[in-house]
């Protein structure tokens, strides 16, 4: 039986940068339970980078609190934060100071006080988890975003966060690190992780994550499965969000297919599709 205790909360805060005078999170309460992939959706500006900086414990409400299992994450502590929260920052480049991703992870989990005898068995599994075994000599700096992008993955995850934060996860990958990417997520929340990203990018959001929530104007302004919240055309417009294409299309044609369930991507549509017109009478029918 899966804990669904919550995993992160955010309760009514709000921040402002010295620099702005207005806020950018305007009183904004979430709960995040255990073993949910979240990703969070909201227009350029809208305060996502923010809102993730908050759960790592980069920046410091200016009102309310931030708890990471239940504790106020300014009592915890950043030290102790790093040990149950992993972050892959949006741009990758800040996070390699060793001469080799090998490199990289033994200081990693050196620091996070992994005996000696543990850390070569350790890097190993995490590098084939994810991918990288051929990237483990190379120099970060011959590096390409994409295999950064997975470097930086690996280094996030190399401790076992309990829960893992990513600004934009799928910003400069091409398709095949994405499907990497997403089964990582996927393989993540299978063993009651928490995986809490940014993201633009719905195909992605359909395939690596469960629910969806909506950042407007300083708060949470919709929350719940991907069918409830990228149906939600409205709040999808007031967010100033591009309405995804398959909720859209299927929107227009639902009372043609006639189906229970709201695809979300491509691969959803098509097979509600196909088992629909594969049926000899087309879709429409007068009986529709
Ligand atoms: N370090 C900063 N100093 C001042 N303003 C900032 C800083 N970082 C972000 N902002 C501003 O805060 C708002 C939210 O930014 P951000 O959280 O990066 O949004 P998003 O990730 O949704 O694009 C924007 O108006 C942005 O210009
Ligand atoms: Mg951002």
């Amino acid at each position: 039986m899966l804990n669904k205790s919550p995993a992160v909360e955010l309760i009514d805060v709000w921040f402002k940068y010295l620099s702005n005078s207005d806020y950018v999170l305007k009183g904004l309460s979430i709960v995040i339970n255990r073993g949910t992939s979240i990703a969070i959706m909201g227009a350029n500006g809208s305060g996502k980078t923010t809102l993730l900086k908050h759960i790592v414990g980069l920046l410091k409400p200016q009102r309310g609190v931030v708890k990471v299992f239940g504790i106020d994450v300014q009592v915890m502590g950043f030290q102790e934060l790093t040990k149950y929260v992993g972050f892959i920052p949006q741009n990758p480049n800040y996070m390699f100071f060793a001469p080799s991703i090998r490199d990289e992870l033994i200081i990693t989990l050196k620091n996070f006080k992994y005996p000696d005898k543990c850390i070569k068995d350790r890097i190993e599994r995490i590098a084939e988890s994810i991918g990288i075994g051929s990237l483990l000599n190379e120099d970060p700096s011959t590096l390409s975003y994409g295999q950064l992008r997975l470097a930086s993955i690996a280094i996030a995850l190399s401790h076992d966060p309990e829960v893992v934060v990513i600004d934009e996860p799928t910003m400069g990958l091409d398709k095949r690190y994405r499907e990497a990417l997403a089964r990582i997520i996927r393989q993540l929340v299978e063993s009651n992780k928490t995986v809490i990203a940014s993201s633009h990018d719905v195909e992605f959001v359909s395939k690596a994550f469960n629910e969806v929530a909506i950042l407007n104007e300083g708060r949470i302004t919709a929350y719940g499965s991907l069918s409830e919240v990228l149906y939600d055309y409205m709040e999808l417009v007031r967010a100033r969000l591009t309405t995804p294409t398959v909720p859209k299309l299927f929107s227009e044609l639902r009372k043609c297919f006639n189906a229970l369930n709201k695809p979300i991507s491509v691969e959803e549509f098509l097979s509600i599709a196909m088992e629909r017109l594969g049926d000899g009478h087309g879709c429409c029918r007068a009986s529709d």
